[in-house]
């Protein structure tokens, strides 16, 4: 059997029974001292009260040979069995009456004068000749007309208060240590249910699959303290669910685009092989598989561009441009294709552009093969370069039938075209504009697209002056 770190819930419950343990510890001393200090408070009244009785006796008697004659009088008026000990003395500490042997306690507080009422705060602890604890008093008092004066000593002894703390004691022990393991008991239970709610989120939790995306945790109904990682767990659901969604999108798209032109492949050659042909009729074939090839080919290295761009692997080589000069070498390299569809260049450029000199040619290419492809004869394809706040806007627009506005939020994205004659078509993977867009989250900047309906369309990307810091 291996035993881990333990649990949460019985972390929490141990330090509950600690916890626990030393506020009934205090509670429980506090109490015992409050009842220490309220018994002696009321022996000490029981003294005051003894004192001024026998004062009041005295009174009453003759002269100090009357007290020794009667000591009953004063041996009744205190009561032994409450542990209430008196000596009478004459002046010159004759004894008179006492119903103790003890002496030790006499001579200890400084008498109360005869004309001085004594109060509690005469009282003064005390050792018995046993060398118990008590409480002691002593007061002068007048005996008779003939007002002699005697010394009262009384004193209390300490065992009936030890018994009562003794016992009293022990129940606020028991009942403090009852109450520690009631707490931490309680406490354990209370904690165990909290995780609750815990193991509730874990459970919703593990009912989310590859199949089961949309489940989303209960936040609202999560204690408050959980609620903002069970939203954090919802939003990273979000975000897995939509590249989820868009990896398999873009899987059924891939299989798709090379579907069709692998039956083209198949078909053609099937129909050529099903009878003798001339040598013509092979190479008519060989160079139209050739094309197909081709494009397959630019297919296969576009995705892969794609996935390395994904995956952070391209490294960048930024270095100023200028933009002039690289747009005019991008129109020279369209001459022939722009010849072909009858389309021409303008190109309004000055300045230096930071960027990666091969993948702004690649980006600013994509665009212009489509802005060829989408320009009527006899119109012209306009490069343009602008400065705008933190950086420098290169455009690509063209006259045309235009974009409708349902498709440009779409147009960046993998395998989508806006013009289904065309998507069947050899010519169109649907990736140009894909790879346009990652190209430029890797100069971290951006392309934006406005299109009229039989207006112009144009292409926006924004190269930042400063590229960020991690592309080298
Ligand atoms: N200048 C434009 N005018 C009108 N529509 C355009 C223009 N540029 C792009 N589009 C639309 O956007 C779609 C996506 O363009 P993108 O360059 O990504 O793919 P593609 O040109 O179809 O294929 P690929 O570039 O991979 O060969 C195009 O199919 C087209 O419908
Ligand atoms: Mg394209």
């Amino acid at each position: 059997m291996r035993f881990g770190r333990p649990s949460l819930t019985v972390q929490l419950g141990a330090l509950f029974a600690v916890v626990a343990a030393i506020v009934f510890s205090a509670v429980a001393t506090y109490l015992c001292h409050a009842l220490a200090a309220q018994l002696q408070a009321r022996d000490d009244a029981d003294l005051v009260e003894h004192a001024l009785r026998i004062r009041h006796l005295l009174t009453e008697t003759r002269d100090a040979a009357a007290v020794r004659a009667d000591p009953h009088r004063f041996l009744d008026a205190v009561d032994r069995g409450r542990g209430l000990l008196m000596v009478i003395q004459a002046e010159d500490g004759e004894p008179l009456t006492q119903n103790t042997g003890d002496r030790a306690f006499v001579g200890i507080a400084r008498p109360v004068a005869a004309g001085r009422e004594p109060s509690t705060a005469d009282a003064v602890d005390a050792t018995s000749g046993r060398g118990a604890r008590m409480r002691a008093l002593t007061a002068m008092g007048a005996v008779g007309a003939g007002g002699t004066l005697v010394r009262i000593a009384l004193a209390h002894t300490a065992d009936d208060r030890a018994a009562v703390m003794q016992g009293h004691r022990r129940k606020v022990l028991a009942a403090a240590f009852a109450g520690a393991v009631l707490t931490a008991l309680l406490g354990f239970l209370l904690v165990r249910r909290g995780f609750d709610r815990v193991k509730s989120l874990a459970r919703q939790a593990h009912e989310v699959s590859a199949h089961n995306l949309a489940k989303r945790l209960d936040a609202e109904a999560a204690p408050e303290e959980l609620r903002e990682l069970a939203r954090a767990f919802n939003a990273v659901l979000d975000r897995l669910q939509g590249s989820f969604v868009n990896l398999s999108q873009f899987a059924d798209d891939l299989a798709h685009d090379l579907r069709t032109p692998l039956n083209n492949l198949m078909v053609q050659t099937e129909v050529v092989f099903s009878q003798p042909r001339s040598p013509e009729e092979y190479q008519d074939l060989l160079s139209s598989n050739y094309e197909e090839f081709g494009r397959l080919a630019r297919m296969v290295e576009s995705m892969l561009f794609l996935a390395r761009a994904d995956h952070d692997q391209i490294a960048l080589a930024t270095e100023p441009l200028d933009v002039g000069a690289e747009l005019a070498r991008i129109a020279d390299y369209f001459e022939g294709p722009a010849l072909d569809a009858g389309v021409s260049f303008a190109i309004s450029a000055g300045g230096a552009v930071r960027a990666d000199a091969l993948l702004f040619r690649r980006a600013v290419s994509n665009l212009v093969a489509n802005a060829i492809r989408y320009t009527p004869r006899g119109g012209a394809v306009r490069l343009s370069a602008l400065a705008a706040p933190g950086g420098v806007a290169v455009s690509v627009s063209n006259p045309g039938a235009g974009i409708a506005p349902e498709h440009l939020s779409r147009l960046f994205d993998r395998f989508y075209r806006s013009d289904p004659s065309r998507s069947s078509g050899s010519v169109s993977a649907g990736l140009g504009l894909a790879i346009v867009k990652s190209i430029m989250a890797l100069h971290g900047g951006g392309a934006t697209v406005t299109s009229e309906i039989g207006g112009h369309t144009c292409f926006s990307l924004f190269f930042p002056d400063a590229p960020p810091a991690a592309v080298i």
